[in-house]
């Protein structure tokens, strides 16, 4: 049985893949108490002890804002341990399936992002993670990177929850409508996750690299917001917001410590193409996840 390093259980990817992985082997899930990814001397400790055969790491330092007045620490998160983690699974023929972000990207223009576009991050996260992807390529294991964007999972804090929770409480709720990108479902990501490990498990000799994975369409945070709440309304949740009580606003109008890209749509037709997947559309993937908040909410 492989054995199967998971970090980042407690975040929102990191809880679905336990469910999705725990099919393929023997799964070991330290959280931050006992594997620190802040210290490279750490991380190799742990792989040195534990020698999985599989690390799939779904820990990142994710407060995008944040990472701005900490970049060291996003730095030693997102490229530091990502790398050392590459080093040795280099070393000792390990799989490393690794995650990053459509933050790499600037966001320019109005086309969908390929893998082989150039990266040009606009924030500290961004800029750590692409250092990240670049720490595990360099290292020679066989990896993927897979490139998500707007992660959302039922575990876990994202867009698509805080809209549900603003909208319980407040009476208007002013959402950026010029920033343009794609939401994904934790989910979705732990499953594609489970078909890259279950084919590299029964043949080694896969088209390891960088892919994307996200949803099908796009959409703004507006009307994501839009969508959101529009399900909580039809499913007869009690909300304060009135239908009227959503504005678009300019990104302008909001501003936060990290500039974001403007449009950060990935193109999906490699991972599509190599593997014979399909990604749904985001409405139907959101949707999925807003049934599960529902049935929990009615629990
Ligand atoms: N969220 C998004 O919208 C988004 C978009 C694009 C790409 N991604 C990428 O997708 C992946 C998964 O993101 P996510 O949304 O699941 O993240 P998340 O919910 O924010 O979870 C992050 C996880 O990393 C852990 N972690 C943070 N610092 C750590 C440290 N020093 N040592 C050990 N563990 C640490 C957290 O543990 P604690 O509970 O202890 O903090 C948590 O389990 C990441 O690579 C992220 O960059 C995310």
């Amino acid at each position: 049985m492989p054995r199967i390093l998971i970090t980042g259980t407690s975040g929102q990817l990191g809880f679905e893949l336990q469910r999705a992985l725990c099919l393929f082997g023997e799964l070991r899930c330290p959280g931050r108490q006992r594997l620190n990814l802040a210290s490279r001397q750490a991380v190799l400790a742990w792989l040195d002890a534990e020698r999985p055969d599989v690390i799939v790491n779904a820990a990142a330092y994710t407060a995008v804002d944040q990472a701005e007045s900490e970049p060291e620490l996003a730095h030693a998160i997102n490229a530091s341990a990502p790398g050392a983690m590459a080093q040795w699974a280099a070393a000792n023929d390990a799989l490393l399936l690794h995650y990053s972000t459509d933050y790499v990207f600037d966001g320019s223009g109005e086309t969908a992002w390929r893998e082989d576009d150039a990266a040009r991050p606009l924030s500290v996260y961004g800029h750590s993670k692409w250092q990240g992807e670049q720490a595990v390529r360099a290292a020679g294991c066989r990896h993927f990177i897979l490139r998500t964007s707007w992660v959302a999972g039922v575990h876990g804090s994202n867009f698509a929850k805080s809209m549900l929770r603003l909208a319980a409480s407040k009476e208007q709720l002013r959402v950026v409508n010029d920033q343009f990108g794609t939401p994904t479902p934790a989910s979705l990501l732990a499953d594609v996750s489970a078909q890259l490990l279950g084919r590299t498990l029964q043949d080694s000799e896969q088209p390891y690299g960088t892919y994307h994975v996200a949803s099908g369409g796009c959409t703004s945070w507006y009307h994501y917001a839009e969508y959101v709440i529009g399900l909580a309304r039809e499913a007869g949740w009690p909300l304060a917001l009135p239908g009227d009580g959503l504005l678009p606003i300019p990104g302008a109008d909001y501003p936060q410590q990290a500039q974001r890209p403007a449009y950060s749509v990935l193109d999906c037709s490699k991972l599509q193409q190599t593997f014979g997947l399909r990604l749904p559309g985001w409405q139907q993937a959101i949707h999925q996840l807003f049934a599960t908040l529902d049935a929990a909410r009615r629990d």
